[in-house]
């Protein structure tokens, strides 16, 4: 995209550093905090800011990145298109190669900056099922993860404002599921666009029965059908869990301390007697990258919210893990839990381009490949906060059920991944343009995302080396089993389907892809496929007494004391959409459990 030359004289006019949020371990006033959160990221800025709303408890967070203020990649909402991958604000990793993905080693961005990567993702909330989280209480058995019991945490997070265009929004989403005094703001797309109408039309011309029927609200416990997009936007700028729990009226609070570009390696076990219980209260840590390490203690609890990919990471560093495994790359044994970075799971997506009928101003392709209209666009995003960046990159979305006699149902007859019926196999993500490079140098083009909802591959986080600055092998194990390369292929197909519609009748021009026969596609599946960016259950709770599993219910470590963990890792299936909404969710109803539990 044609925006960097803007971003110098922008900077200025943003707001600085706070108070509270340091740089230096010396800034910090002590070596003893209540709890020490590693990680400021969309789960460990919920829990800092719960936990210190009591005066009396000090927190710290030590977090790896530094602040996103003044960063527009972490402003402009559109402008997520090139937060990641491979920037300052990213952790960089890339997949070892996917045998699945013809071997492809694919970009695994993740947010390493305040925020996490609330501060960099695609802005989409979702929060599942009622079904995904019912079945959540089921495999943990503990009611209070069911979706009836997590409302008032989805609504403890949600703050629900108008879109950035003041548009008339009754019969777009329904109120009374949404909250309305919450913390991280949540709205409707600011920017109409023909794409959105051409998706509504289809969904008001489909009988309620169909695929592609109009869904209300997908944030309702129901999702099926064609939805109008919910996204973590305020007045045209993104809402991450720094902007909106971090905000200055919590981050300034005497007793929080959020440590930046401190990035931790390892937690330590306080019990000499290595037969008896581990007790972890100690954090290893480094100030600014290659610097002396740190070590601080946590009075009460070290509470783990690295993400899905650094949280086992940090735990196999620490030696918590495969005794096994962890003794062949030489890092000593300290705590044998073998479930820990073992059952990672990830949506697949695949993207498909089509060649339209449309106006200039009706998609974005001119604004992304002529520096001209790009400036343009920015400049309006700048005066008044309108225009075509004050959006994610969708404003309507399907979830969409594969049909009992579709082909992978007649090959795979009862096997049916979905945590009931009410719960999509795939999401498909229409956009008014080429929106991925290299841009096409003219035309009009419409580009559909199809994620695959319910993978029933399982992957691995594993250590590369002893050394915990080394990335971890990351291995999500993408199509790896011919079910879910039968069902992202139906995802192709509906993809396809869905613009067969009436109200696509002389929109679509061609396809820049024209496999047809189902090799074809498996092919370009194989070919192009990446991540929707949604790993989880690398960390993933189970019932009390469970042989597997990382965490209990409550959160905490099993067979061990001192340490919980409290993000997307500890979900122990991919629920049917975004992951950030739920994420929020669980911490929330996380930081509850902790006040409850130390009566605070
Ligand atoms: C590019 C992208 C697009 C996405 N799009 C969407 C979307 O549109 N909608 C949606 O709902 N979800 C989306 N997601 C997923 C969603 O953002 C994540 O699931 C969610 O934010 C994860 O929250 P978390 O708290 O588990 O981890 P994070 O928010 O990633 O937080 C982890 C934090 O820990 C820090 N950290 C890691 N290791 C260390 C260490 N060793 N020491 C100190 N700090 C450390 C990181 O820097 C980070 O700040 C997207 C993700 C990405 C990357
Ligand atoms: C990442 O960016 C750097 C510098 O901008 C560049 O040299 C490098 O080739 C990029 N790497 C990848 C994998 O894209
Ligand atoms: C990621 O790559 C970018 C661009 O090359 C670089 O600036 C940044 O420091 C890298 N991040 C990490 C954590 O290595
Ligand atoms: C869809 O139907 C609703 C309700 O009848 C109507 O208000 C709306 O204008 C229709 N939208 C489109 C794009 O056809
Ligand atoms: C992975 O998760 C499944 C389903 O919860 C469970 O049965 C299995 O034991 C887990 N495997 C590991 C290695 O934790
Ligand atoms: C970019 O758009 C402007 C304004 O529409 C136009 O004048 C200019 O010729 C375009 N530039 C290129 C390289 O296409
Ligand atoms: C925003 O600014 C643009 C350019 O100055 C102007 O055309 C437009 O009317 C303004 N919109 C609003 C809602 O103020
Ligand atoms: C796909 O087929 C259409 C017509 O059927 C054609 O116009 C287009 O060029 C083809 N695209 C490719 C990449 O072969």
């Amino acid at each position: 995209m044609h925006f960097s030359v803007l971003i110098a004289s922008a900077l200025a006019a943003l707001q600085a550093c706070r108070a509270e949020i340091v740089e230096s371990f010396h800034d910090l006033p002590s070596t003893h905090f209540d709890f020490i959160i590693i990680g400021g990221g969309t789960a460990g800025n919920v829990v800092a800011n719960r936990l210190t709303e009591n005066p009396k408890t000090k927190v710290l967070v030590l977090e790896a990145g530094g602040s996103p203020d003044g960063d527009l990649n972490t402003i402009v909402p559109l402008f997520c298109l090139r937060a990641t991958p491979n920037t300052s604000i990213d952790w960089n990793y890339t997949t070892v190669p996917q045998a699945g993905y013809n071997n492809r080693a694919v970009h695994y961005p993740r947010g390493r900056v305040l925020g996490g990567s609330s501060s960099v993702n695609f802005l989409a909330y979702t929060r599942g099922t009622a079904d995904d989280w019912d079945r959540y209480a089921r495999v943990s058995g503990d009611y209070g993860w069911s979706w009836d019991h997590m409302q008032k945490y989805f609504l403890r997070n949600e703050r629900w404002v108008e879109p950035a265009d003041h548009h008339a929004t009754t019969g777009q989403f329904d109120p009374t599921v949404h909250g309305f005094t919450g913390v991280n703001s949540v709205s409707l797309a600011g920017f109409h666009t023909p794409l959105e109408d051409r998706f509504i039309t289809a969904a008001n011309q489909s009988q309620p029965n169909s695929k592609y029927a109009f869904q209300l609200d997908h944030n309702s416990g129901q999702q099926l059908g064609i939805s109008y997009v919910q996204s973590t936007i305020k007045d045209g700028e993104r809402s991450s869990s720094a902007t909106s729990y971090l905000a200055p009226q919590y981050a300034n609070r005497k007793n929080l301390y959020v440590l930046l570009h401190a990035q931790v390696s390892r937690v330590l076990n306080s019990n000499k007697n290595k037969n008896s219980r581990p007790s972890f209260d100690t954090v290893e840590f480094t100030d600014g990258v290659g610097g002396p390490l740190h070590r601080m203690q946590a009075k009460k609890e070290i509470i783990l919210s690295a993400g899905s990919v650094d949280s086992p990471h940090i735990l196999l560093n620490s030696g918590i893990g495969d005794s096994g495994a962890l003794e062949d790359v030489g890092v000593e044994a300290v705590h044998h839990l073998p479930s820990v970075g073992r059952n990672l799971s990830d949506h697949p997506i695949v993207t498909s381009f089509w060649l339209v009928n449309a106006k200039d101003t009706d998609t974005f392709d001119l604004m992304l490949r002529n520096e001209t209209v790009g400036k343009e666009a920015f400049e309006l995003w700048q005066t008044n906060r309108t225009g075509p960046l004050v959006d994610t990159v969708f404003n309507t979305v399907a979830f969409v059920r594969v049909p009992p006699d579709a082909d992978v149902f007649k090959k795979f007859p009862d096997q049916d991944p979905s945590p009931g019926p009410n719960t999509a196999h795939i999401e498909l993500v229409p956009m008014p343009g080429h929106l991925f490079a290299p841009f096409p140098d003219t035309g009009h083009y419409v580009t559909i995302s199809a994620g695959l909802l319910q993978p029933t591959a399982r992957g691995t986080i594993s250590l590369r080396s002893n050394n915990p600055f080394d990335a971890p092998l990351i291995d999500p194990n993408y199509l790896s089993n011919d079910f879910d390369v039968a069902l992202m292929r139906e995802g192709i197909k509906i993809a396809r389907e869905v613009l067969t519609l009436p109200a696509f009748d002389g929109y679509i021009i061609s396809p820049l892809t024209n496999s047809t026969t189902d090799d074809e596609i498996d092919e370009y599946v194989r070919d192009s496929a990446l991540t929707f960016f949604h790993p989880v259950a690398t960390c993933a709770m189970s019932p009390q007494n469970a042989k597997y599993g990382v965490v209990d219910p409550d959160l905490r470590l099993k067979g061990a004391d001192g340490i919980r963990v409290v993000d997307a890792s500890v979900l122990p299936f991919t629920p049917a959409g975004h992951t950030q909404a739920p994420v929020y969710a669980v911490a929330e109803r996380a930081s509850d459990i902790i006040k409850c539990h130390w009566n605070i």
